[in-house]
């Protein structure tokens, strides 16, 4: 049994996992429209990781017998006004999912909840790199995309991204 507040905590992360591979669909379907491929790949790659991520959550709170609730889902609602546009977004939302893991790591730490403090350590270092590949892909974008060669080459980088399964198994 874990605390009801830490449980409460991990259902809305969960949550947040789901939009976040709705969020990524949402701009792989932007990129899909603009026929870059190769963004829309790589953010539909990341759309694939969010949902495991998801399930990571779900299946940590079944492992320790607590009921998982599913919430409706937020639609995204973003607008994109430029190829750049859902590349800065993808790293401001990051940075709220970072956010969010520290506040339940933080609230397991004055519990002493050991577990989930163990459980979230992949977390943590995964955000480390959600982070910095989205950081990337801007420094990316500005270094080669000015023109429609260095777009088109970025695009065909983009293309090679392939989803593997997390490192994580519960
Ligand atoms: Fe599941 Fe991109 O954090």
């Amino acid at each position: 049994m874990l605390n009801q507040e830490i449980v409460k905590l991990l259902n809305e992360q969960l949550n947040k996992e789901l939009y976040s591979a709705y969020l990524y669909l949402d701009m792989a379907n932007y990129y899909a429209d603009q026929n870059l491929s190769g963004f829309e790949n790589w953010f539909y790659v990341q759309a694939q990781e969010e949902r495991d991520h998801a399930m990571l959550f779900r299946q940590y709170l079944l492992n320790n017998g607590e009921s998982v609730v599913l919430t409706e889902v937020a639609a995204p609602n973003e607008k994109y006004n430029n190829f750049k546009d859902p590349l800065v977004k993808a790293l401001e939302h990051e940075k709220y999912v970072t956010a969010s893991i520290n506040n339940i790591y933080e609230a397991a730490m004055k519990i002493k909840d050991f577990r989930t403090m163990q459980f979230l350590d992949w977390f943590i270092s995964e955000q480390g790199e959600e982070e910095k590949n989205a950081d990337d892909n801007i420094k990316k974008y500005d270094l080669f995309a000015g023109d429609p060669k260095g777009l088109y080459m970025l695009d065909n980088e983009m293309k090679a991204r392939v989803y593997t399964a997390p490192s994580l198994v519960l």
